[in-house]
């Protein structure tokens, strides 16, 4: 535990594209129903960015509202930390495209890659460079374009998935407000389970790969949740104890949006009500290292947490990757 928090959320923003895309929407583009994707997932719809908008437009976007509402000039970020499954292109990074884009020209900037966790994971990076003295603002941007990655013929993945950035300002803690503690893992063995198999350098695309959509997301998703709801609530636990706190503490936890289900089993095992539990699965699907920001930003503008709120944070994403932020908001 940090006897004395390092750091803390300054700010957040959130973007969402516009284009609302139904499970009715769904049903029209694949073998299945509204009933049985709110059943399996609790997803009645999720946002769809246009095809001329990248995840570092809409990464701009968040991040600029981010520091607009700390009242933060783009020259006052130190480091820039991007946390996406989607990037623009390989290379350069995401990262230096935004850095680009918000004119934050005095900074280092790169990107994490822990997708789902990817947000939390950075969490902890930004906390780290703080505590070195290393920078005193950190921008963080999670922006996905899940749809740029998704196989719109598998019905078992693309009613999963929607698009949007989350962004939040990093800066040193005041008044004993911040991060308390965190507890991160990963297990590269679980890889097969949730991959991208093509277009990297171990299976670089040719058109036969291209035309199988092996560059696509491919899931095992029954495997996947099970793993998720146990690692979630094992890190959730990790992370508590490590600040001396126990679920009661908690007045909100804000997991990682997949499905319904694995939020309600995590809940359920770590001890926390579901009243407790800040939910945007049902409107927005899974958006990956996007959903956390999103959902804290929607949560404060909501008066659902405030200064002083012990916030618990919890994600699981590809890697497989997992993690727990307990905070004091
Ligand atoms: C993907 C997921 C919703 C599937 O739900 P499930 O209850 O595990 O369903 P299964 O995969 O066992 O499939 C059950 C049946 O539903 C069918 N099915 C799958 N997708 C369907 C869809 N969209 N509509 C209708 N039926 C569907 C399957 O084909 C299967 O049919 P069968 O029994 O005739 O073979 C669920 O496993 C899940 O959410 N896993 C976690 C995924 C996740 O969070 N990934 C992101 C990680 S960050």
């Amino acid at each position: 535990m940090n006897s004395q928090p390092i750091a803390f959320i300054h700010s957040t923003a959130r973007f969402l594209p516009e284009r609302v895309l139904t499970n009715a929407d769904l049903e029209r583009m694949v073998d299945t129903n509204d009933t049985w994707i709110r059943e399996r997932t609790g997803i009645r719809e999720r946002r769809i960015a246009p095809d001329e908008m990248t995840a570092a437009d809409m990464g701009a976007r968040a991040a600029r509202c981010a520091l607009q509402k700390g009242g933060l000039a783009p020259s006052d970020v130190d480091v820039l930390i991007v946390t996406t499954a989607t990037p623009d292109r390989w290379l350069p990074s995401t990262a230096c495209d935004i850095q680009s884009r918000i004119g934050a020209l005095d900074c280092l900037a790169f990107d994490l890659s822990a997708a789902c966790t990817g947000f939390l994971y950075a969490l902890t990076v930004a906390e780290g460079f703080i505590a070195a003295g290393r920078g005193e603002t950190i921008l963080i941007v999670s922006a996905e374009k899940m749809s740029s990655i998704v196989d719109w013929s598998d019905r078992a993945t693309c009613i999963l998935f929607g698009d949007g950035a989350g962004a939040a300002v990093v800066r040193p803690a005041v008044d004993g407000r911040g991060i308390l503690s965190s507890h991160h893992l990963s297990d590269g063995n679980l890889a097969p389970l949730l991959e991208r198999p093509a277009g990297g350098s171990a299976m670089p695309l040719t058109p036969e790969l291209l035309a199988s959509g092996a560059h696509l997301v491919h899931m095992e998703g029954r495997e996947v949740f099970k793993n998720a709801v146990r690692s979630m609530a094992q890190s959730g636990f990790a992370a508590l104890e490590a600040a001396s706190l126990s679920s009661d503490d908690v007045d909100i936890m804000v997991p990682h949006q997949a499905n319904i289900r694995v939020i309600e089993s995590t809940a359920k095992y770590s001890g926390i009500p579901m009243e407790k539990v800040y939910v945007t699965v049902d409107r927005y699907g899974n958006i990956s290292s996007a959903t956390i920001p999103v959902a804290l930003d929607e949560a404060v503008e909501e008066g659902r947490m405030g200064p002083g709120s012990v916030v618990l944070m919890t994600a699981f994403g590809a890697g497989l990757t997992w993690g727990a932020v307990a905070m004091r908001w």
